[in-house]
């Protein structure tokens, strides 16, 4: 098994799922060419049987991307496949992503469904999408609540019929670490078939646990993740794309595994995701939140004006940020303020530096963010002052 991970990115399927994250057409656009430019393997561009406008946009999107496979979902039926592949007809590279619910209360209530013809329907949904094309991704809706016989019976049925990726979806962000990576681990050396095809790993966040999830789904033999950017998705959200690649990148003795993604471009696709969902991005998301590198104790500040590795474990211009955002407050201690100072061109004697200091202590005990022009505002007083 070899070690690059299948980048499968579904920000405009499962992300604008999200209760009042939808996008027009023509930010779909910018995004997918934005997705396009980081390097993810494969844009899931909608649903194109969801409605017209799902349609359209997978169809342009399809005409536009020079370098991903695209990727429309289906359900088991074949309205949806036939809709799916019309709609992706035009990409250099594509695939049909079909789907049915594998777990009992799946089973029973939803579909309100026998095992036997959900089985069934399996093997005609991937026969009839291999009609379509060749890169076929199957799913198993609720895969880590559906029992592991039936699970695997259905994953060598869907490889019979063609599929090459088996994604075991997460649905409902139930799973945890250790059991994932065994169920993967388990699923891939019982199924007798499983070396034909890639598997996958679709995680949600419901219990905060999606990326962790998803690298440990990859230490059980996972070679594909299902991620968004900003962990945008459903109720909690999916994998976030920026931290399960940071990962990688950062802990690579851990997570010894290959990319093609360009992560000083991630900044930017937070942005451009945020704006267009009209999603904000909390302040501490890890990677792409307004303090992700930023550091306003004054230990903090002392240790990174020394050397950055003691506070921050990236450079921030691997991810498209500046540099380290060293913020002034009633945290920050002497050292930080007296590069602030030499920043803004001041040269201060000892006194009046440390006069500065306390009028700066003060304000930032009754401010809550002290701006550039704060500080040159009472540093250019306390020289006033002086001088009368
Ligand atoms: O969460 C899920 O199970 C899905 C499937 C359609 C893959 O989004
Ligand atoms: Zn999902």
């Amino acid at each position: 098994m070899n070690n690059d991970i299948v980048i499968f990115d579904t920000t405009l399927r499962d992300g604008e799922q999200s209760p009042g994250a939808s996008m027009t057409l023509e930010e779909k656009l910018q995004v997918a060419k934005v997705l396009d430019e980081l390097g993810v393997d494969v844009i899931e561009a909608g649903f194109p049987i969801a409605s017209n406008g799902d349609f359209e946009a997978v169809s342009e999107i399809a005409k536009v991307v020079k370098n991903a496979t695209v990727c429309g979902l289906a359900r088991a039926g074949s309205k949806d496949i036939d809709r799916a592949g019309e709609a992706i007809k035009h990409a250099e590279k594509r695939r049909i992503h079909t789907f049915i619910s594998t777990s009992p209360v799946h089973m029973k209530y939803k579909l309100q469904m026998e095992p036997d013809r959900v089985y069934e329907k399996v093997i005609e949904s991937v026969t009839r999408a291999r009609n379509w094309t060749d890169d076929v991704e199957w799913s198993a809706e609720d895969g880590t609540r559906t029992e592991f016989d039936f699970l695997c019976k259905c994953v060598e049925a869907a490889i019979n019929a063609g599929a090459t990726t088996i994604n075991i979806p997460d649905t409902v962000g139930y799973t945890t670490p250790l059991e994932i990576a065994d169920l993967f681990k388990r699923v891939i050396e019982t199924v007798p078939n499983s070396d034909k095809a890639i598997f996958s790993a679709h995680c949600h966040n419901d219990l905060g646990m999606a990326v962790a999830n998803s690298l440990a789904a990859v230490r059980g033999g996972a070679r594909q993740i299902e991620c968004t950017i900003n962990g945008l998705g459903e109720r909690a959200g999916n994998a976030a794309l920026e931290e399960v690649i940071m990962a990688i990148r950062t802990r690579n003795d851990v997570f010894a595994y290959n990319t093609g993604i360009n992560t000083k471009l991630l900044t930017r696709a937070s942005k451009l995701v945020s704006a267009v969902s009209a999603f904000p991005v909390q302040y501490n998301k890890a990677i792409v939140g307004k303090n992700a590198f930023a550091h306003e104790s004054g230990i903090h500040q002392d240790g990174m004006l020394k050397n950055a590795e003691t506070y921050e474990i990236m450079k921030p211009e691997d991810v498209g940020v500046g540099g380290t955002d060293l913020v002034m407050g009633k945290h920050s201690g002497r050292h930080a303020f007296k590069q602030k100072l030499d920043q803004l061109g001041y040269n201060l004697g000892e006194n009046a530096f440390q006069d500065a200091f306390n009028r700066f202590k003060d304000l930032a005990d009754k401010k809550k963010n002290i701006f550039d022009e704060d500080i040159e505002a009472l540093v250019d007083d306390e020289v006033g002052a002086a001088s009368d």
